[in-house]
C-alpha cells in the first residue's frame, strides 16, 4: 500500500462506567481495544461488525471528534493529537463525517441551506459558499429550490442527501459514512449506495464507511475490515475475504447475510451472544462463539496478522479457516 492517508495505531478507547454498589472499582468497558488500521488515499474501506463492537468509536478517533485512551490516529503521516485550533480546523476540513443517526445530525430549526453551508462559515471555508450551496444540490441530486425548505419536510433519503451534501460542502480528502444506509427504507439504500460511489470518484474521496451488514460493503468497498467486541478480527481486500474467509466470525457474518431458502427470505440471527467488552478478558473475544476454539484461544488473544499465503490480508485467529480448509474441516 502507498503511504496511508489515514492511520490508526494501536488505539485504544476505554470507558469507565459508574460502579455497581458502594464498594469496588468502577468497571472498564473497552470499546476499541489495539486496533491498527491503514486507509490508503483513493480507496473505500469498509468498517463491518456487530452492534456494539466499536465502529462509531473508532471513527470518532479516526475524525478527531474523540481521544484515544493510548495510542494514535495520524493523517497524512502526522499525528492529530495535540492540534493547535488551526490544525484541528485545517483537519476538520479534510476529514468530514456523516454521523450514524441522519435525524439527529440535522438541526430542525435551520433551513436546508444553512444547514448544508455551516461547515463553510465554521471552518472558514474561503470563496462564494452560495454557488458551492447550488453544487451541492446538484451533486447530491436535490432540487435547488429545497435550500428553503426544513428538514423534516423531506423523506429519510432526501435527508441522507442533505446530511451527504453537508459533509461534502468543504472539499473534505476523506468522508467518513457512520451506517449511511442502514435507516433507510431498502428501496432507497442501493440509490443511496450508488450515489455515495458517483462522489467518491467526482470529488476524489477516500471513503470509510461503516455499517453492520457485509452485504452492503460487497459493491463499495476495495477492502474491509471486520471489528468484534472492540477488536479488529480480519482486514483483507472485498473479493478473498468474501470467497474465502479466514476468521471464524466472518464466516458468521457471511453466514447471516439473508439468504433466500425455499423462496423465503431468512435473516439467520446474529445476536444471541453480544460482543463482550467489560473488563480484563485473558484470550481471544469470540472464543465463546467460535466453532474452532482451542484452549489457547481462551489463554491469549491473537493479534492481527498478516496471511502467509497473503500479505494483504490479515486475520487475528490462532487457527484459521484455511487451515480447517486444508485439513478437510471445511465448513463453508
Ligand atoms: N460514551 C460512552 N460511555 C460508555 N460506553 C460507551 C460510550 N460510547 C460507546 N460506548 C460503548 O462502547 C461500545 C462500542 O460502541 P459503538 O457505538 O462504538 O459500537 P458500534 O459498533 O458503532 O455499534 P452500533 O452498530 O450499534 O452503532 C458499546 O458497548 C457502547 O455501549
Ligand atoms: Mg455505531
Amino acid at each position: 500500500m502507498s503511504s496511508p492517508i489515514l492511520e490508526a495505531r494501536a488505539v485504544t478507547r476505554s470507558f469507565r462506567l459508574p460502579r455497581n454498589g458502594l464498594f469496588g472499582a468502577k468497571p472498564v468497558l473497552h470499546a476499541v481495544r489495539e486496533v491498527t488500521i491503514e486507509v490508503a488515499e483513493g480507496e473505500t474501506l469498509g468498517i463491518v461488525g456487530e452492534s456494539g463492537s466499536g465502529k462509531t468509536t473508532l471513527a470518532h478517533m479516526l475524525m478527531g471528534l474523540d481521544k484515544p485512551t493510548s495510542g494514535a490516529v495520524h493523517f497524512r503521516g502526522n499525528p492529530i493529537g495535540g492540534l493547535s485550533k488551526s490544525g484541528l480546523r485545517e483537519l476538520r476540513g479534510s476529514m468530514q463525517i456523516i454521523f450514524q443517526d441522519p435525524n439527529a445530525s440535522l438541526d430542525p430549526r435551520l433551513k436546508v441551506g444553512a444547514i448544508i453551508t455551516e461547515p463553510l462559515r465554521s471552518l472558514h471555508v474561503p470563496g462564494d459558499h452560495q454557488t458551492r450551496l447550488l453544487e451541492l444540490m446538484d451533486a447530491v441530486g436535490l432540487s435547488r429550490t429545497a435550500v428553503e425548505r426544513y428538514p423534516h419536510e423531506f423523506s429519510g433519503g432526501q435527508r441522507q442527501r442533505i446530511a451527504i451534501a453537508r459533509a461534502l460542502a468543504p472539499h473534505p480528502k476523506v468522508l467518513i459514512a457512520d451506517e449511511p444506509v442502514s435507516a433507510l427504507d431498502v428501496s432507497v439504500r442501493a440509490k443511496t449506495l450508488n450515489l455515495l460511489q458517483d462522489l467518491k470518484e467526482q470529488f476524489d474521496l477516500t471513503v470509510v464507511m461503516i455499517s453492520h451488514d457485509l452485504s452492503v460493503m460487497h459493491h463499495v468497498c476495495d477492502r474491509v475490515a471486520v471489528m468484534y467486541a472492540g477488536r479488529m478480527m480480519e482486514v483483507g481486500p472485498v473479493e478473498e475475504l468474501y470467497d474465502c474467509p479466514e476468521h471464524p466470525y466472518t464466516q458468521t457474518l457471511l453466514d447471516a447475510i439473508p439468504r433466500l431458502h425455499g423462496g423465503k427470505l431468512v435473516p439467520d440471527d446474529l445476536a444471541d451472544t453480544p460482543p463482550q467488552t467489560i473488563g480484563e478478558a485473558l484470550g481471544c473475544s469470540f472464543a465463546d462463539r467460535c466453532t474452532l476454539v482451542e484452549t489457547r484461544c481462551r489463554e491469549q488473544a491473537p493479534s492481527l496478522t498478516p496471511l502467509e499465503s497473503n500479505p494483504s490480508r490479515a486475520a487475528a485467529c490462532h487457527v484459521g479457516l484455511a487451515a480447517t480448509r486444508s485439513s478437510g474441516g471445511n465448513k463453508t
